[in-house]
């Protein structure tokens, strides 16, 4: 544990949401924080801490360049990289747990049954909750997202939801499909307790002087401020449809994005790129976040959430 880890737990910042228990809402987004941060980082204390996508097998990833800066932000096409659940479970767990955040695994899988398997492997093990990374490819589906065809999302989320051993259910969704309501929808009838919307954009670029695609799959996941509006969207369109607690994802800097995303109706915020150009990101909005609600006249986190005021 890091020595700068102090601050007291101010209770104003507490969440308590679709089963889980947070001492704030912040906590970092899927592989954009790993354990080995944690001392660069001066970790505060965090809402909890998300582990990267676990996988049944192991996975090497795509190939290079697997990350490009773009206009306020990043594409990435890291394809996932993954020792598999068995060293997940013996060498990875183990180290996001001495972090002591709930510790809420992302689980991800290339068709229906993986899901179900990595699930049940994890079972026994102690954490928090489960988050379903749906927006891995299908490849008994012509690669398609999982997450991209309620049929497959609801087989996904409900064998996961019958592993998960009572723990909590978070999927979280992909932007790339064109009505996040259903997708949304058919993750809350499969008995998804909450949703983190939302993974990449998909998107791509390209080297001018070479004319070759940036990245080495072509295509890739848009993430940064520059999807901060767009996943704005989304999270207010999400809550709206849904009657489960909603996480947001997507651009987040600074506790001002935490708490326009607590306004739109989410409960907790995943901070991901913010964490690459500053690895502090995090516990400084956490640091910041009283000011902001005195400043916003609200007495706690919950105070915000979901005061949009409408036209
Ligand atoms: C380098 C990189 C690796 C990522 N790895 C994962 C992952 O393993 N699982 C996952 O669900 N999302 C992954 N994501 C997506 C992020 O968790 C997050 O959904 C996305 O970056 C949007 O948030 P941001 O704009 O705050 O970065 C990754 C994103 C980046 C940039």
């Amino acid at each position: 544990m890091n020595g700068d880890r102090t601050p007291a737990i101010d209770n104003r910042l507490e969440v308590s949401a679709g089963g889980l228990r947070l001492a704030n809402p912040v906590m970092p987004a899927s592989g954009c924080f790993g354990p080995e941060l944690a001392d660069v980082a001066r970790l505060g204390p965090l809402g909890a801490v998300v582990t990267k996508t676990v996988f049944r097998g192991v996975r090497s990833g795509n190939p290079a360049h697997r990350l490009a800066e773009v206009a306020s932000g990043m594409l990435n096409s890291v394809g996932i990289p993954s020792l598999g659940v068995h060293r997940f479970r013996r060498e990875i767990l183990p180290s996001y747990r001495r972090l002591g955040a709930p510790v809420i695994v992302s689980i991800g899988g290339l068709s229906v049954q993986d899901y179900w398997d990595v699930a049940e492997e994890l079972a026994d093990e102690e954490f928090a909750a489960f988050e379903v990374n749906v927006s891995c490819p299908n490849l008994e589906h012509n690669g398609l997202e999982i997450g991209s065809t309620p049929r497959e999302l609801e087989r996904v989320t409900r064998g996961v939801r019958e592993r998960a051993g009572g723990r909590p259910v978070i999927v979280k969704l992909t932007p790339n499909v064109s009505s996040i309501g259903l997708i949304a929808r058919a993750a809350e009838a499969a008995g998804a307790d909450l949703l983190t919307v939302a993974n990449t954009y998909l998107g791509m670029s390209v080297d001018l002087p070479d004319r070759r695609a940036t990245l080495g799959s072509t295509t890739g996941g848009l993430s940064g401020p520059s999807v901060k509006p767009l996943v704005m969207r989304l999270v207010w369109q999400t809550v709206r449809e849904v009657g489960i607690p909603v996480i947001a994802c997507g651009g987040a800097c600074t506790a001002e994005d935490v708490a326009e995303y607590l306004v739109v109706g989410a409960v907790a915020v995943q901070v991901g790129t913010a964490n690459f150009t500053q690895p502090t990101t995090m516990s400084e909005i956490v640091a910041a976040l009283p000011a902001t609600l005195d400043r916003l006249g609200a007495r706690t986190v919950s105070d915000l959430v979901g005061t949009l005021v409408s036209a």
